[in-house]
Order: structure tokens, then C-alpha cells, then sequence
């Protein structure tokens, strides 16, 4: 399975991805945690990534770019790409690369959702920076605040998810990678739900509508 999941900050993608990795068989590709990654390990991406990232702006489109050619190697049976791509260079890039391999996409999944939650959920959103597990204070708590359930050790919360850096996000959202909603209808391939729902109810939309969408 080869999916795109494209939608606004705190619209529920990575939690999403993480849900369906192991039912597909596929691993999450989250451009931003491997930027993140390169961040706390101060490698040459990281140091150049790391201004964009602070004030909320995209990294160049060469970086994304590259940094997902390498990446995708790694990935010959499919992939769940989070957060890539988010300009229509990205995504003219992205149908090259898939073309060059000999690669059908299968679905891109609209997450749409309603400005003023995703700010919410963004400023409770705590996450595990060694598994990529997403915690929300309000809507998933762990059972202890700030452990991870799972391996005991600390979550953290993301600098860029302030409220003014979110809100820059989400505008950045808007400007530069809205477009690819038509982009990628226009090339029949988008499927949009409903992001507003209990997350479960969310994971059950999308394998139903990824499923007539493979079918088709
Ligand atoms: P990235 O890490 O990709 O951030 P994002 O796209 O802004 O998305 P988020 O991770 O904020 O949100 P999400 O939709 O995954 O939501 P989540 O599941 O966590 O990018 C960060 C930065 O990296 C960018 O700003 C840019 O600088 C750079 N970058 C990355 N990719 C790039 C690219 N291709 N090109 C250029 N630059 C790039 O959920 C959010 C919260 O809501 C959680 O607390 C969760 O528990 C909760 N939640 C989720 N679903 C529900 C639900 N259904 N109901 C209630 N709560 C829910």
C-alpha cells in the first residue's frame, strides 16, 4: 500500500499513521520526525532545517526532497508518507521519483478539520521522541502525566507547537500546501474524512474509503 496522508497541523495524521502502519504492513515515513531526529543529533540537515522549522516555515523543497529519495529506498513494499509531499514541487518531484520506480500510488487521505481544534490539540499534544507515540492531555492521556505509557521513559511537547508558531503552521498550511488538495483530486486520487471524529472512528473511515479507492 503507498499512501499519502495530506492534511493541516493537529489534523490527526500522525496518530493515524501509526494506527495503520501494521495493518497495511507499512511504515509511517514522517518527514517531520526525521527532520526532528537530525535536529537532536545537530547533523548538517539538522543545523540547516532548524531555522525553518523554529518559526514554523517549510525547509526548502530541495532538502524535503532529498532527504525523501533516500528514505524511500528503505521502503520497497509501500510506505504511509506523513507530512510529505507539502508544496506542488514536492509533489511533482514525489510523481518522478514513484514513476522513475515503478510505483503506483494508491490514495492521498484529506484529513479535514475545523481551525480552532487543531490549535487545541496541538497546545496538549505530548508525544514519546523515542517511538513517535502521540499523546493528547485532553482527548488520550497517558495514565501518568508526561510517561510514556509503554517504555516508562519522558514525553515531550514541541516547540513549534506554541500557540503563535501553530498558528503560523496552519497559515503556512493554507498558502503552500492546500493547492495539492486539487493537485491530487484532479488526478483522482484524493479521499477526504472527516478529522473531527474519535479517533477510532477516523481509522474506520479511512480503511473503508481506501478501500474503494485501491479497488477502483
Ligand atoms: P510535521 O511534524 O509534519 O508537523 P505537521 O504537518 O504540522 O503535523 P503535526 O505533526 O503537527 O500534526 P498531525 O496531523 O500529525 O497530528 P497528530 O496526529 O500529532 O512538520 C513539522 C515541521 O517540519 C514543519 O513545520 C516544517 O518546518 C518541517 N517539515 C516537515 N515536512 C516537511 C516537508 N515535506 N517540506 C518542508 N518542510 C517540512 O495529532 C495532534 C494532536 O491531536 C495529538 O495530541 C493527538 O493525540 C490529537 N488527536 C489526533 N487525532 C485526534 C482525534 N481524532 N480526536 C482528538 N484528538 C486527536
Amino acid at each position: 500500500m503507498r499512501l499519502i496522508f495530506l492534511g493541516p497541523p493537529g489534523a490527526g495524521k500522525g496518530t493515524q499513521a501509526q494506527i495503520l502502519q501494521e495493518r497495511y504492513g507499512v511504515q509511517q515515513v514522517s518527514t517531520g520526525d526525521i527532520l526532528r531526529a537530525n535536529l537532536q543529533q545537530r547533523t548538517e540537515l539538522g543545523t540547516i532545517a532548524e531555522t525553518f522549522m523554529r518559526r514554523g516555515d517549510l525547509v526548502p523543497d530541495e532538502v524535503a526532497v532529498r532527504m525523501v529519495e533516500t528514505e524511500l529506498d528503505r521502503h520497497p513494499n509501500g510506505f504511509i508518507m506523513d507530512g510529505f509531499p507539502r508544496t506542488i514541487a514536492q509533489a511533482e518531484s514525489f510523481d518522478a521519483l514513484l514513476e522513475r520506480k515503478g510505483w503506483r500510488l494508491d490514495a492521498v487521505v484529506l484529513f479535514e478539520a475545523g481551525r480552532e481544534a487543531l490549535i487545541a490539540r496541538l497546545s496538549g499534544r505530548w508525544t514519546n521522541p523515542r517511538t513517535g507515540r502521540i499523546y493528547n492531555a485532553t482527548t488520550s492521556p497517558p495514565k501518568r502525566a508526561g510517561i510514556d505509557d509503554e517504555d516508562g521513559g519522558p514525553l515531550v511537547q514541541r516547540d513549534d507547537d506554541k500557540p503563535e508558531t501553530a498558528e503560523k503552521r496552519l497559515a503556512v498550511y493554507e498558502k503552500q500546501t492546500a493547492p495539492l488538495v486539487d493537485y491530487y483530486r484532479r488526478r483522482g486520487k484524493l479521499v477526504a474524512v472527516d478529522a473531527m471524529q474519535p479517533v477510532d472512528r477516523v481509522t474506520e473511515e479511512i480503511v473503508a474509503k481506501i478501500g474503494a479507492a485501491a479497488a477502483a
